[in-house]
């Protein structure tokens, strides 16, 4: 498939805008500072919290953060499909109690087998999809444009 371009202009904090690419949906995420600062604090929780699986995001995106997972801070793209069985997980964007994790800091919920993921899609420990969500390739062609493939 070809590169898709997305204007991210009017996305505001908290909010997802959902772009197909080779016939995935591809999520692209603004995080609040709140968000970007409990994520380093989670590593003892997660399965790869460095993202040490080279499969599930390109190297330069690691480079940039292993725990952000994103060229930018704020602004995270995904693959939104589970890494167990490709369902859709639900976005919980804001920092809150949670009844079935006390320690969630705002993330994915696959409500198929209840996989948790964070606001960087890295996976939880003890939960059935194996690895983190996939970053896919993109690069920003300016700053308001990305461009996905
Ligand atoms: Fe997401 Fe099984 S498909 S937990």
């Amino acid at each position: 498939g070809a590169p898709v371009t997305v204007d991210i202009s009017a996305l505001q904090e908290g909010q997802r805008l959902v772009q197909e690419w080779r016939g995935q949906p591809i999520w692209i995420v603004k995080r609040s500072k709140a968000i970007l600062e409990a994520l380093p604090t989670l590593d003892v929780h997660l399965r790869d919290p460095k993202s040490d699986n080279a499969d599930q995001q390109p190297g330069y995106v690691k480079q940039a953060s292993p725990e952000l997972r994103s060229i930018k801070p704020e602004i995270s793209v995904l693959v939104g499909l589970c890494t167990h069985l490709g369902c859709s997980p639900e976005m919980k964007a804001e920092i809150r109690p949670e009844p079935f994790d006390p320690e969630w800091k705002g993330g994915y919920f696959c409500p198929c087998h209840k996989s948790r993921f964070d606001m960087a899609g890295r996976v939880f420990q003890g939960v059935p999809a194996p690895t983190n969500l996939v970053v896919p390739p993109h690069y920003y062609q300016d700053d308001n444009t990305i461009v996905i493939g």
